[in-house]
């Protein structure tokens, strides 16, 4: 059997941390019998700087014949910030319509949280993030003058939305920036969360602001409740963003499937990466059900680090394990997750969890450990 995955390292600290995952899910591979045929796109910010292209029309095409893409980490110092950020890895969100971010909060043994009074037991819940909409969709301007008119439009699978803006102000200088929630953008991620939950301890828990963003996370609440109705096993709460964030630090173990618009999940995320103990331990799936997917750590390109091998790859072998559970490879995902927490319990790991190894040192260590855990 052969699979046929894209890899783009990306900027800073991406192609090592992917090098260390590619060689664990090869080492998976190995043991359950399937093959990985990768191929390496040079997407990411030393593209850019030599030529101006952040994504073609030739990548995309390329990139559509995956069912899954292996990301490493994209951002870099020489570059302004959002340029890269949303050029690349919002555009192949947005592009493959991957409405789902899906990243685990789950305290692995042997793993030090902050949170002294906690176990793993307690923390051990998935987040689902919306990631089409909302706040990141791109629809703002910002100028200086008495007026602007404006064409600002999106473009989705599922429908296209365009704002014909005209702007008067008497305001010197002034910027704005557009949420937009839709019934079926908002529906096919909370009923992707509450499939979940079927699965784990049927509560979902919805995360919003509806209590002052009341047209957007209104909608957000109204499908949520609609959705609701048809899972009558599922429990079910609402928690606004500001108290959620006081929660996952308090009562982790009260949340098991976290549904929530696409920008509270990036910070919130964030936060439940902290309570798992560190940034170097929190992976992220980009997900179409139906298209190319895309699987990635949450951190950054940490672009002081580049091409020190210091880099925590953990993140990334994680990664690696929703990647192979997205192209049906079961066994062989659970198989890296039991051999990432083998190697934190051995103490094989970077220095930022107080270890002593490079970035390529742990890849290997694990792939080893995948052939017996
Ligand atoms: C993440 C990142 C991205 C996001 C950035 C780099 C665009 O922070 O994946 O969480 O905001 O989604
Ligand atoms: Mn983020």
């Amino acid at each position: 059997m052969q699979h046929r995955v894209a890899a783009i390292g990306g900027d800073g600290i991406g192609p090592e941390i992917i090098a260390a995952g590619r060689e664990v899910v090869d080492a998976a591979g190995e043991r359950y019998g399937f093959d990985i045929a990768w191929e390496e796109f040079d997407i990411g910010a030393e593209r850019y700087l030599a030529t101006g292209e952040l994504l073609t029309e030739e990548d995309l095409g390329d990139l559509s014949k995956f069912s899954a893409i292996y990301f490493g980490a994209i951002g870099d110092d020489r570059v302004k910030p959002g340029i890269l950020e949303k050029g690349i890895l919002l555009a192949i969100r947005f592009h493959f319509d991957q409405f789902i971010n899906l990243r685990p909060i789950r305290l692995l043994d042997g793993v030090a949280t902050p949170l002294a009074n906690k176990r793993p037991e307690d923390i051990d819940f998935v987040v689902v993030r919306e990631n089409t909409e909302d706040f990141y969709v791109g629809i703002g301007s910002r100028f200086a003058g008495k007026r602007e008119e404006k064409t600002l439009e999106i473009v989705r699978d599922i429908y296209s939305v365009k704002f014909g803006l005209d702007v008067e102000t008497d305001a010197e200088e002034l910027a704005y920036q557009i949420g937009v929630v839709t019934r079926a953008g908002a529906e096919r991620a909370i009923r992707y969360a509450f499939d979940l939950a079927v699965r784990r301890e049927k509560k979902v828990t919805s995360v919003d602001k509806a209590n002052v963003l009341s047209d957007i996370y209104g909608l957000w609440r109204d499908v949520f409740t609609d959705v609701a109705a048809g899972y009558p096993d599922i429990a079910t709460e609402f928690n606004f963003v500001d108290a959620v964030t006081m929660w996952f630090v308090k009562n982790p173990e009260w949340f098991d499937v976290v549904v929530t618009p696409n920008m509270f999940g990036d910070i919130i995320t964030d936060l439940g990466a902290m309570i798992q103990g560190g940034l170097g331990l929190a992976p992220g799936g980009n997900i179409n059900p139906k298209g190319t997917s895309m699987f990635e750590p949450i951190h950054g390109s940490a672009p002081k680090y580049r091409g020190q091998n210091v880099a925590n790859p953990l993140a990334t072998v994680w990664a690696g394990s929703m990647l192979l559970d997205h192209l049906g490879e079961h066994e062989a995902a659970a198989t890296v997750l039991r051999a990432i927490e083998r190697s934190i319990l051995d103490g094989y790991v970077t220095r930022d969890m107080g270890g002593a190894q490079k970035t390529s040192e742990v890849g290997e260590y694990i792939a080893s450990l995948v052939k017996t855990v």
